[in-house]
């Protein structure tokens, strides 16, 4: 396999793309991700969205023996998870639940490569009780750390109507975030949204039928949970940090799922670039190969960027 922008390097894992019967929890873009970060025995990793465990466990395995993997999740029903999936390397790992702004402070120092997998798990989507399905019904939450800030519901009765509109315009690029706006509002003021299903029925209603392509309230759920878990501004903050957090040599991977999230890393590495503290590795982001989009759909979206601390 060969990254499909750089021809000239070979990648030095061939690790399966497939992770167990279930296709929603195969970690995206697996192979691209060890070759870019490129992990050595003995070497120091931050996985900063550890999840399930999914791109740790294969890092893992490739720095044995000595190597030390800090799994970071802002989400601590997942990394529990991930101790289970990862108790096979016990004593080669430890985990810490934070988000990206205490990165900083949570790392014993520079490391020598760092990983960001963005976005929710598909574990996360799949439990109904954390509000970020609309397919299963739960509480209107969308938190990935449900012991901070404010759940979906709460954000929904505060923000005026052109607030709203604006966070489903511009996060979810959701052309009629006017009418889906007003109808959540006025969903709110008469009966009083509660849950995801009664959310995913008003945006259903306030969408005229001929553009039902994907399911009305993607659009409007993902712009959401981009506003309750601010993850645009966590990100901005782990792009700021990186190159402290890396040692000369130091490579960094990003798989971002959202064009805002992609051009935000992409305008940060080039910054970063032009002072000369780190090189580009991916000119162009790299997109998943047809084989894995075909046994995992969640990865046709992905784009991997990556950078060496100089
Ligand atoms: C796509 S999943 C990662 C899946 C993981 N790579 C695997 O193979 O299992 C993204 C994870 O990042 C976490 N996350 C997202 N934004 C975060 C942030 N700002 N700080 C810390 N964790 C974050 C989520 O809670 C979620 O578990």
């Amino acid at each position: 396999m060969t990254p499909s922008n750089s021809s000239d390097r070979r990648p030095k894992h061939e690790a399966p793309i497939t992770a167990g019967q279930n296709a929603a929890h195969i970690p995206a873009m697996l192979r691209e991700t060890l070759f870019y970060l490129d992990p050595k025995p003995g070497e120091v990793v931050a996985d900063c969205t550890c999840g399930a465990g999914g791109h740790a466990k294969e890092i893992l395995r490739a720095i044995q023996p000595g190597g030390r993997l800090i799994g970071i999740d802002r989400d601590a029903e997942i990394l529990a998870i991930a101790e289970k999936n990862l108790a096979g390397f016990a004593g080669g790992f430890e985990l810490r639940q934070s988000d990206f702004s205490g990165l900083e402070q949570l790392l014993p120092g520079p490391v020598d490569a760092m990983f960001f997998d963005l976005g929710v798990s598909s574990l996360q989507v799949d439990r109904p009780e954390r509000g970020f399905s609309f397919i299963a019904d739960g509480p209107l939450d969308m938190r990935m750390d449900p012991s901070r800030g404010s759940p979906a519901r709460r954000l929904l009765r505060h923000l005026s109507e052109k607030e709203l509109e604006k966070v489903i315009r511009e996060y979810g690029e959701e052309r009629f975030a006017r009418r889906i706006a007003g109808a959540i509002k006025q969903a709110m003021a008469t009966t009083g949204l509660r849950t995801t299903a009664e959310l995913a029925d008003v945006v259903l209603r306030a969408v005229p039928r001929h553009e039902r392509r994907i399911h009305p309230a993607t659009r409007t759920f993902l712009a959401l949970r981009i506003y309750v878990n601010r993850e645009l501004e966590e990100l901005e903050d782990a792009l700021a940090a990186m190159p402290a957090m890396l040692k000369p040599g130091g490579r960094a991977v990003v798989i971002s799922y959202h064009s805002l999230e992609d051009r935000l890393v992409k305008h940060a590495f080039r910054e970063l670039a032009k002072k000369e503290q780190v090189e580009i590795l991916t000119k162009k982001p790299i997109r998943p190969q047809p084989d894995e989009v075909e046994i995992n759909r969640r990865s046709r979206s992905a784009k991997l960027r990556a950078i060496r601390r100089t």
